[in-house]
């Protein structure tokens, strides 16, 4: 399996990417997929009112359109989280636009939220067949901004919050132009309050979660926190990619555009996860950003959080980091 690794590592890093994803639903198909990576006893357990079969997930950007949850979910992951998606299919940003720092385990991307569209996305959930929990990450088309941008977080909410066991609201994608904009609380404010119309009518019951940036401030993160404890909001997932690629070693990338993942912003994401709390511990929070190993997997949980997510740590080390991270 390391040489199938190898090999595919070859390729420009979005069809490394596919080719990965299919043949792990061919293998899933053929009923062998649990054969090259055994899947582990679960350890059910509840949290922020669902059952997990363990505390790992995938992180958003990984299956983009739903087209991968059962094989992905095969792996052993306890949730797996689709998105980002936008009411419309959109191409995305023009390419290359994802670049592997291998040497740092580390990715940056400008994708653009390259998706299929949420229609697209609904009728890959209604046929899954995974029985794990299913998240799904929405956020607004490039070309919308203003009010059109909040339109379209509602018009995704409203399409998926039937087939999804929770919903992401999504501001912190650098690479969609304003989209950090609702960061800033008036933004954040008028959106809440569209979603909360929503949720008033059709009586949604299951979690939300907000998505952050890695690179927030002081200041915005005591806006944040009382912004969850004064909404629907059920908590965190902290964090997205940073744009702060100077804290990669190779000065080649300092100055690429896009967000940057894995292991150079797991310092980072674990210490804003960790100042939030330590602010306030009643929040839930899931971990996201630079996890790697077991141990990275306990810091992120000894920071705070409840659930972990990985992705970058997946193009990295392969499926087989499921296993290695939870058999410990
Ligand atoms: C290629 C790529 C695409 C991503 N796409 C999305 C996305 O669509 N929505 C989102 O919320 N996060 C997206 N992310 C961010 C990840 O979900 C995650 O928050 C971030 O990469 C940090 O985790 P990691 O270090 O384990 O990769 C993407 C990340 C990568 C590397």
């Amino acid at each position: 399996m390391n040489l199938v690794l190898k090999i595919i590592k070859l390729f420009p890093p979005e069809a490394a990417h596919s080719i990965a994803l299919y043949s792990l639903k061919i293998l899933y198909q053929l009923r062998l997929i649990n054969i090259f990576f055994p899947k582990l006893h679960d350890e059910e357990l509840e949290v922020f009112g669902m059952t997990f079969a363990n505390r790992l997930g995938t992180a958003a950007g990984l299956d983009k359109n739903g087209d991968f949850i059962d094989c992905i979910g095969a792996l052993g992951f306890g949730f797996v989280e689709v998105g980002t998606v936008t009411p419309k299919a959109q191409l995305g940003n023009k390419k290359p636009r994802v670049f592997r720092i291998l040497k740092e385990k580390a990715i940056i991307n400008r994708l653009g939220f390259n998706n299929k569209g949420v229609d697209y996305l609904v009728k890959r959930l209604k046929k899954r067949t995974f029985r794990g929990i299913v998240g799904v990450n929405i956020g607004a088309n490039k070309t919308s901004d203003g009010q059109k941008r909040i339109d379209d977080y509602i018009e995704c909410f409203n399409k998926v919050e039937n087939y999804a066991d929770y919903i992401t609201v999504n501001i912190s994608s650098p690479n969609t132009p304003g989209l950090r904009d609702l960061h800033s609380s008036d933004n954040l404010k008028k959106l809440i309050g569209a979603i909360d119309k929503v949720i008033k009518i059709s009586g949604y019951k299951k979690s939300i979660f907000l998505k952050i940036s890695p690179d927030e401030n002081k200041e915005s993160i005591n806006e944040i926190i009382q912004i969850i404890n004064n909404s629907f909001f059920t908590g965190l997932i902290i964090s997205n990619t940073s744009i702060d690629k100077k804290i990669l070693k190779d000065k080649k990338y300092h100055t690429y555009e896009g967000g940057l993942s894995g292991k150079p912003i797991m310092n980072k994401s674990t210490e804003l996860l960790n100042l939030i709390y330590s602010n306030d511990p009643s929040i839930p929070l899931i971990g996201v950003g630079g996890v790697m190993n077991n141990k990275d997997f306990q810091d992120k949980i000894n920071s705070g959080a409840q659930l972990v997510q990985l992705y970058t740590g997946f193009v990295v080390k392969g499926p087989k980091i499921v296993a290695d991270i939870l058999k410990e």
